[in-house]
Parts: C-alpha cells; sequence; structure tokens
C-alpha cells in the first residue's frame, strides 16, 4: 500500500466544497459508468438495498436509480457539505419507485447495519485509511449473492500529486503543511485488491484504466484539484488569505509546467483503479 507520511500534527478533516467538486462532474462521473457497468445483477427476490460510502454530493449515487429503479439507496459522507447538497438535490423517492437518502458515516468505521445487495464507492476510499480492513465486515453484511464495487484514483505519482507533496514539503510550507498534500494516498494496485477479495471468498475482477481528459480552460488541473486533493491544503490555509493565494500561486506555476496547454486543451492523464466483489449466493 502506498502509505501517507503522519500528517501534521494540526490536520483537520478536509473541508469539501460541492460545487468546486462538480465542475468537473463529467470527467469524475465516467468511472463510475465503468464501474456500474461491471456490477453484476443484485438478487432479485425484493427491491435491492444499497450503500454508496463517500456518496458526496450525490449526482453519483442517483446513478445507481436508473439501474435498479426501486431500490433504497442510502448515501454515506463524512462531509456536512457534502450531505447537505446531496439531500438538497436528491433525497426522496426516485422515478421508480425507490428512495434515496443520505446519511453522515466516517466509512473507516462504518459496518453495514442492516443486509446490503450492493455497497459501491467511487472516488472515496483513498480518504480512508486501511480500508482494505474493513472488506471482511462489508462483505460480511452483504446478503449471499451480494455485491462490493469501488473505484479509486490511482494516480498519486502523477505530476498533479506529486508536485503537490513536494511542495507542501519545500521549508515555506512544510511548518503549516507537511503531510497535508499526501493525505488521500491510501490505495492498493489492483492485483493487491483481487487478491484480498477472492482471499475472502467472492468472485473478483480488478483491474485499471487511464483516462486521457482533456480539460478546457485556463489552469484546468489546478481547478481540478481544488475539488479533491486540495481540499486538505486549502482547509489548512482557511481564514489566511495571502497565504492561499501564495501557495496556489506557486503550485498553479507548476502545473503549467507539467501539463502544458495545446491547441485543444490540457491533456490531463488520471489512472483509476476498479474492483468488484461478489459473495458467492
Ligand atoms: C472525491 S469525492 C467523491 C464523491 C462521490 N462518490 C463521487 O464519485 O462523485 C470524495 C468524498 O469522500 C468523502 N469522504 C472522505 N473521507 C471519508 C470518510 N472517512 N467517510 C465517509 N466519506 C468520506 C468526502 O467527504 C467526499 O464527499
Amino acid at each position: 500500500m502506498h502509505s501517507a507520511p503522519s500528517s501534521a500534527s494540526t490536520s483537520v478533516a478536509p473541508t469539501w466544497d460541492p460545487q468546486q467538486y462538480l465542475r468537473h462532474s463529467g470527467h469524475r462521473t465516467r468511472p463510475f459508468l465503468d464501474l456500474l457497468a461491471r456490477i453484476p445483477g443484485l438478487p432479485t427476490d425484493r427491491p435491492a438495498r444499497i450503500a454508496d460510502l463517500g456518496c458526496g454530493p450525490g449526482n453519483v449515487t442517483v446513478l445507481l436509480a436508473d439501474r435498479w429503479p426501486d431500490a433504497h439507496i442510502t448515501g454515506f459522507d463524512l462531509s456536512p457539505e457534502m450531505l447537505e447538497r446531496a439531500e438538497k438535490d436528491w433525497a426522496g423517492t426516485t422515478a421508480g419507485g425507490g428512495w434515496l437518502d443520505f446519511r453522515p458515516a466516517d466509512a473507516a468505521h462504518w459496518t453495514p447495519d442492516e443486509p446490503y445487495d450492493l455497497i459501491v464507492s467511487n472516488a472515496a476510499l483513498q480518504w480512508v485509511p486501511n480500508h482494505p480492513e474493513s472488506f471482511a465486515a462489508w462483505i460480511d453484511g452483504l446478503r449471499p449473492g451480494g455485491t462490493l464495487a469501488f473505484q479509486v484514483p490511482g494516480n498519486f505519482t502523477s505530476p498533479s500529486h506529486a508536485l503537490l507533496g513536494e511542495l507542501c514539503d519545500t521549508p515555506r510550507w512544510h511548518g503549516r503543511l507537511a503531510g497535508e498534500g499526501r493525505r488521500f494516498v491510501h490505495v492498493l494496485d489492483p492485483a493487491d485488491y483481487l487478491t484480498r477479495l477472492v482471499d475472502l471468498g467472492c468472485e473478483a475482477d480488478a483491474w485499471e484504466t487511464t483516462y486521457s481528459q482533456l480539460l478546457p480552460g485556463e489552469d484546468p488541473v489546478l481547478d481540478w484539484v481544488k475539488g479533491t486533493a486540495l481540499r486538505p491544503v486549502l482547509t489548512a490555509l482557511e481564514g489566511d488569505q495571502e497565504a492561499t493565494d501564495a501557495f496556489l500561486t506557486q503550485y498553479r506555476d507548476l502545473l503549467r509546467e507539467a501539463y502544458p496547454r495545446g491547441p485543444h486543451g490540457t491533456v490531463f492523464p488520471f489512472r483509476r483503479i476498479f474492483a468488484v466483489a461478489r459473495k458467492p449466493a
């Protein structure tokens, strides 16, 4: 496992900004649709019960209702800002007669409170240290024939993330930001996920895809990470506009060099890791 160095002693949970996060929702949704396409049919003797861990603003959670229209789907998240947005936009009955609700929960400690047919997580478990240790409890909480499926970013050695970590560790920022640029690095390679899930008695599939994302506009990679990897840094510098601006200027210049703008936009390659595990029926 790539593991994060210990965080700065002042580390707090990052504040999320749903509006910023949703600015790239097209590119961010694609891997979820690819994951969804690999999830097998769920037990059909009753409407499905589904959990979405780290549901964010709920815009991908709601896509589960397209595939399982009468399901009861619960999105769990740690961030009050994300939950508020998800509630406002999506909570209630779904078009197919199902139900969508959202609840606060820390995925690091969450265990199924009732039997689920599907536990899914998209782009969230990288924030949860030791999440593979929870697989046994999550699979235990699935009904026979149920599925655990997740997608995590696998781009922590890419320039966007490496440069962020390095900048936080420079003498200028180390005192305030040590570790904050690497708070999210808790993922395994596909083969390691596969082995763990098969060890737990599941039929499993794991793979990776690198998306070559063409982003429009000025400094689009900076804009992208402002919604995700930069959250801990922005949270640590909150209330100090001068420091925030100085950090963002330095980081922006590094990103401009690493991801030059071309005639059609800026190519931002993004590796993602997927796993789907089915509990025997
Ligand atoms: C990059 S967003 C992904 C949101 C959504 N799943 C999507 O695909 O659009 C990551 C989400 O994980 C949530 N998160 C981070 N750590 C968490 C934890 N320990 N427990 C629950 N949610 C967490 C954040 O609050 C955030 O909403």
